[in-house]
């Protein structure tokens, strides 16, 4: 009979990795990602509540907004009022993509709410610019509600939040700019008289909530990043190529509004790549869009001991340390959170790195 030694067989339990490098089991890095989002949603909702709790209807002094804006000005507000128009298809189609989610599926509602404040944001601007009646607003609404908005990727909820990324800091940018101009700061000169303290807050407001929604799904990328990197880098890839801002192609007139846009220097090609996309990238450690498709070839699957294909974080493209630092700051905030409302007695997150 062979005698084992009891004190060698513990010292090599203890050497044993209680999380197998690089090799968490799928179900473990789903339930790290759902439990993120969960502890995200809490610290989003509380944060929002407090600081970002704002009325379209009594917080802007809308009475007296200018009533005798350029033409132009008007076509921006009606078109960034026809984006914000389809927030009941954003939340119910994403809602129900996502519905099996608690994280997720309750934070798209919430966020919905917000957006929904800002339909109602551009709704008043219009309205108390006086530049349409109100009967032309409702048929107007209407009218572009006869379209519906649908996912531009169905049941996928990784290019869906990456292409939620990329949409709410072009969002984010289209208000920013707008801004601008009702400082009467912009460059362009048909511009220089612009000024609307009025405008100015509207957009104030709208842009730190697209803001957050903009942190909040780059929080999200950077867990599907760091636990699933090559069908994140992959999903991110395929997303880039089609990106395109929301309901562009189901609002009528949306070519001039895109043109009127693009030559206030609010946002076009430039304002994409340089504002958009390379900011994005840069906050989710991927070097650049070039660097994006030349990696994609170069990620591997390699087998584990039971020959099933496990992701590496080989990626020459991606900064996997900046990754790993921003996941670890997500479960710290959530952590810290969570002391707070006492969820990490009953249920707490804890830190797992996956490689
Ligand atoms: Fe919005
Ligand atoms: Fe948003």
């Amino acid at each position: 009979m062979i005698q084992t030694d009891a004190s060698l067989v513990q010292e090599l339990d203890d050497l044993r990795p209680r999380v197998p490098v690089g090799l968490l089991s799928s179900q473990e890095k789903d339930r790290l990602i759902e439990r993120s989002f969960l502890g995200l949603y809490r610290w989003y909702s509380a944060k929002s509540q407090q600081t970002r709790n704002w009325n379209p209807d009594l917080d802007i002094n809308w009475r007296d907004i200018r009533t005798d804006h350029k033409p132009e000005i008007n076509t921006i507000l009606e078109g960034f009022f026809a984006v914000e128009q389809y927030v009941p298809d954003y939340v119910e189609n994403i809602v129900h993509m996502l519905r099996r989610s608690h994280g997720r599926s309750h934070f798209q509602i919430r966020w919905g709410s917000e957006e929904a404040k800002h339909a109602d944001l551009w709704h008043n601007s219009i309205l108390f610019s006086k530049f349409r009646t109100p009967e032309w607003l409702t048929n107007y609404m209407g009218e572009l509600r006869q379209n519906a908005w649908k996912l531009p990727w169905e049941g996928d909820p990784i290019r869906m939040i990456l292409y939620t990324v990329f949409q709410e800091r072009a969002t984010q940018l289209n208000y920013l700019n707008l801004g601008v101009i009702a400082k009467g700061k912009s460059e362009h000169e048909l511009y220089k008289d612009s000024a609307d303290p009025v405008l100015v807050e509207a957009a104030r407001v709208i842009a730190i909530d697209e803001a957050a929604h903009y942190n909040f799904f780059l929080e999200g990328a950077r867990l599907w990043l760091y636990y699933y990197p090559t069908r994140t880098l992959e999903a991110m890839h395929d997303v880039l190529k089609y990106f395109a801002m929301p309901a562009g192609d189901i609002i009528p007139g949306y070519d001039k509004f895109a043109e009127v846009v693009y030559k206030a220097g609010i946002y076009g090609p430039r304002q994409v790549s340089k504002d958009v996309i390379q900011v994005a990238l840069d906050n989710l450690g991927v070097a650049s869009k070039k660097a994006l498709e030349q990696g994609i070839k170069k990620t591997r699957l390699v087998p584990d001991e039971d020959g099933n294909l496990r992701e590496t974080a080989i990626f020459p493209g991606l900064d996997f340390v900046h990754i790993e630092d921003c996941v670890k700051r997500i479960f710290g905030k959530v952590t810290q959170f969570e002391e707070k409302t006492g969820h990490n007695e009953v249920d707490p997150l804890i830190w797992k790195p996956a490689y």
